[in-house]
């Protein structure tokens, strides 16, 4: 890719620069941020790391939106995060606001980019721009799916001793409490984990990658996470910018698939130069079917509530 760019300059923002940098995925970063001299201190600071690290994305920092002009892809990590004991859902109000000039921009400036989001609540975030840039659904999508099954696959590898190398693992449904560890489709060399995991073991791992979020925010107290969401956020990008047909967990518009429309919801797609090509619809247990519902259901609440503001 030519161009990407990154909005908030905040730890995900930074993060991501970096990443994306640092694997040579586009030509030019533009980080913007309404913090005047953040973004040009943070891409200058990530610049000077460019003869260590030998990349040449040039870097540059900027306070005006307009500077998304002819980006091939921007990636929306603008917005507050929660605080300790607020759910995502508590930001939205917030968050909305922030994301709506940030699509306007893109509308004006981008029209032809791919819109990341990361901003939270994600689900809810990606159906608001999805439908304010009124483009295609392959276009919209968000980032939550590839950093909660990177968590589920690092607590398998703690329980189990295994490399995470050999461990894949997906997490669906919506980005909250609600979202849905598919314990079915998570290996190891692809043997199913119930191999190696007793049932106990694995409802752990479920719990623990369903607070996965909120135990970092715990820990950091007036930080939540970054550095795994900013990998999450690469290998999207990675996906895309060399056309890898990547099938990876990610909010998408849904269109019928999971019996469910006009919603974004955490599922498995392809990624690839066209954005969101196409969702995988996998054949659900009843029980996996009805926690999906569930998920869906406190998704489309938020959005309900959306529409009301
Ligand atoms: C997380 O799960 C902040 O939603 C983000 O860490």
């Amino acid at each position: 890719m030519r161009k990407i760019a990154i909005i908030g300059a905040g730890r995900v923002g930074e993060s991501t620069a970096h990443n994306l940098a640092k694997h040579e995925l586009c030509r030019e970063i533009v980080l913007i941020d309404i913090k005047e001299g953040v973004p040009q201190g943070t891409a200058l600071d990530i610049q000077e790391s460019a003869p260590i690290f030998d990349f040449d994305t040039q870097l540059r920092g900027s306070n005006s939106l307009d500077d998304v002009a002819d980006a091939e892809m921007v990636i929306v990590t603008a917005g507050v995060p929660r605080k300790q004991g607020m759910s995502r859902s508590d930001v939205l109000e917030t968050n909305v606001a922030v994301v709506n000039g940030v699509v306007d921009a893109t509308v004006k400036h981008a029209p032809d980019a791919l819109l990341l989001m990361v901003t939270n609540p994600v689900d809810i975030l990606t159906y608001a721009a999805w439908r304010r840039t009124g483009w295609s659904r392959h276009r919209v999508f968000g980032m939550a799916g590839v950093l909660d099954s990177a968590r589920m696959g690092s607590f398998v590898a703690m329980e189990t001793g295994f490399s995470v190398k050999d461990i894949s693992a997906m997490v669906l449904g919506g980005h909250g409490d609600t979202m849905v560890p598919m314990t079915r489709f998570t290996t190891i060399n692809g043997i199913p984990i119930e191999h190696f995991l007793t049932r106990e073991q694995i409802d752990r791992i479920v719990e623990r990658t369903r607070q996965g979020g909120a135990e970092i925010l715990a820990l950091r107290k007036t930080g939540s996470a970054y550095d795994a969401p900013a990998a999450a956020i690469a290998s999207m990008v990675d996906a895309i910018s060399r056309n890898r047909k990547h099938i990876l967990p990610a909010v998408a518009v849904l269109d019928g698939e999971y019996s469910l429309n006009d919603i974004c919801m955490g599922v498995p797609v392809v990624f690839g130069e066209g954005g969101m090509e196409r969702v995988i619809q996998l054949p659900l247990t009843a029980q996996e079917a009805d926690e999906f519902r569930r998920s869906s259901e406190h998704v489309r609440a938020d959005i309900e509530r959306l529409k009301l503001l």
